[in-house]
């Protein structure tokens, strides 16, 4: 089967006056379906990893096939495009708009998705009934907990319907009864057949993950489940 995003001899060197190799060659295939833990020490090149799988970033050198296609070829706008349209991000931060509703928050990612504005209200308040939020789409965030927003985050990435959700450290500013939270609803979207992509620097966290990656000083390596 084809992988649906595959990184073929990835290499990213930051440029500085002594370049920074924040991820060396690297052979990484993500099937739909997956649940995947990307895990490692501050520095290790994560966060850098998670960018390049999400067309944010762009690899210094090697290969990125999505659906078993090479998207070198992109311009930056295509590759844009692509993005919007099939790649969800959730990050720490939560990142929402503190003057907009949660439903408004929602509405943003489907802007720029090119969904069709008759659709869009709709569109969002089911992506926030599918995080357990259908009761709150009027609420700004400030009224909601951290866990709330990052569930409004979530719903966020998930209202295009991605074909894969990445998030960077999605439980980093929550305490551990908030983070199972967000993690339980992972593990129900992949349930679902969602496509999951978690960086976390937490073992226990990553243990939750089907499929557990590792990155090492810019090296990446598959950990067995067993390990
Ligand atoms: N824009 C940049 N320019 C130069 N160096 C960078 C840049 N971004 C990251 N780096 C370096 O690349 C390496 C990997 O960084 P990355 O952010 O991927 O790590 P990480 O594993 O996500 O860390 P953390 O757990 O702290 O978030 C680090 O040495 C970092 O200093
Ligand atoms: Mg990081």
């Amino acid at each position: 089967m084809t992988a649906l995003v595959e990184l073929r001899g990835v290499e990213r060197v930051y440029p500085a006056v002594r370049p920074v190799t924040a991820l060396r060659p690297t052979n990484l295939a993500v099937r739909s379906g997956d649940w995947l833990a990307i895990t490692g020490r501050s520095g290790s090149g994560k966060s850098t990893l998670l960018q390049i799988l999400g067309l944010l970033d762009r690899p210094t050198s090697g290969a990125y096939l999505l659906d078993g296609a090479d998207v070198a070829g992109l311009s930056d706008r295509e590759r844009t495009r692509l993005r919007a349209s099939r790649i969800g991000f959730v990050f720490q931060a939560f990142h929402l708009m503190p003057h907009r509703s949660a439903l408004d928050n929602v509405t943003v990612a489907l802007m720029y998705n090119r969904c069709p504005r008759r659709l869009r209200a709709a569109r969002a308040a089911e992506a926030l009934d599918r995080v357990g939020l259908g009761g709150r789409v009027g609420a700004m965030p400030n009224t909601l907990s951290g866990g709330e927003r990052q569930r409004v985050a979530v719903a966020r990435a998930l209202s295009i319907r991605p074909d894969l959700l990445l998030a960077d450290e999605p439980t980093g500013n929550l305490d551990s009864a908030t983070a199972e939270e967000v993690l339980t609803l992972f593990a129900r979207l992949h349930a679902e057949g969602q496509t999951v992509l978690m960086v976390t620097h937490d073992p226990q966290i990553a243990a939750r993950a089907a499929r557990r990656v590792q990155v090492v000083d810019g090296t990446v390596r598959e950990v067995r489940p067993d390990a």
